[in-house]
């Protein structure tokens, strides 16, 4: 052993050659599971992609820096389950660009959290946290009930994003502006486009409570309330049955 070190240094090119290999072996246990990527990611036929008024929802999040103090990914660990549902899976990260894992939680993991409050209760706890947790250290978040939305320059958003392999089509793109105003006011014309293009399911709803402008609460609340209902496959999946 000591031998075969003591001729590797005298041969130089036999040096640089052990050195390239032996630094590569970290290089190619990062690589490697990209090269199993169809089988890693699963295949969730139900998956949605993210509406317009959800993609700006999901813009203010990370405007406002909410990732520094929420994860969005459940570990396969039996308290984590048990507390939020059932473990992250790939495919639910498929369309985040960039992904909001996250790595801290000063406050509760939010993969799970669509659907675990009212519309109203997020945002009265947006504007005020204290108001519904009075323990809670989460800063409040006020002015977005009164920020309107821009709107006009979704189109824009979802056309990056299908760059970058998401798979929104010409008419999404094209009619994204309106199908974030409809999908916030229930019961206008614009309403229905939304649940043609993006599926029945999708939640058209008054998020801040009124009808007409559409806020940045609109958005942010629209964003919450689609957390973990992207696809069911992490609820069908019996792996994730804690027994
Ligand atoms: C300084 C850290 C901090 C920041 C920044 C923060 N939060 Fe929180 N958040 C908390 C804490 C702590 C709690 C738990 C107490 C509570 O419910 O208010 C919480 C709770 C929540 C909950 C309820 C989760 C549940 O399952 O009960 C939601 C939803 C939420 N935050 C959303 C957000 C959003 C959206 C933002 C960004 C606009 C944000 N938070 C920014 C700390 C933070």
């Amino acid at each position: 052993m000591f031998n075969l070190h003591y001729r590797l240094e005298r041969s130089a090119i036999g040096f640089v050659l052990a050195i390239i290999g032996v630094a590569s072996i970290g290089g190619l246990i990062e690589i490697a599971p990209l090269f199993t990527i169809d089988e890693t990611v699963e295949k969730a036929p139900d998956m949605r992609v993210y509406t317009p008024l959800e993609v700006a929802g999901r813009n203010i999040y990370m405007r406002e820096g909410c990732y520094a103090c929420h994860s969005q990914m459940i570990r396969t660990l039996r308290d984590e389950v048990e507390r939020y549902g059932p473990y992250s899976l790939a495919v639910e990260s498929k369309y985040d660009h960039p992904m909001l894992w996250g790595s801290k939680r000063t406050g509760p993991d939010l993969a799970r959290v669509g659907g675990k409050y009212s519309n109203d209760w997020h945002v009265a706890h947006l504007t005020n946290p204290r108001d519904v947790v009075a323990e809670s250290n989460m800063p409040a978040y006020r002015w977005l009930s009164s920020k309107q939305l821009k709107t006009g320059d979704l189109g824009e958003h979802l056309a990056a994003l299908r760059a970058v392999g998401v798979p929104y089509t010409d008419e999404m793109v094209s009619n994204a502006s309106s199908d974030a105003i409809g999908q916030a006011n229930p019961d206008t014309d614009l309403a229905a486009g939304v649940t043609t293009r993006y599926g029945d399911k999708t939640d058209v709803s008054l998020f801040d409570g009124n009808q007409g402008a559409v806020t940045e609460m609109d958005a942010l609340v629209a964003y919450l309330q689609i957390l973990g209902h992207l696809t069911d496959a992490a609820h069908q999946s019996t792996q994730n049955e804690v027994e």
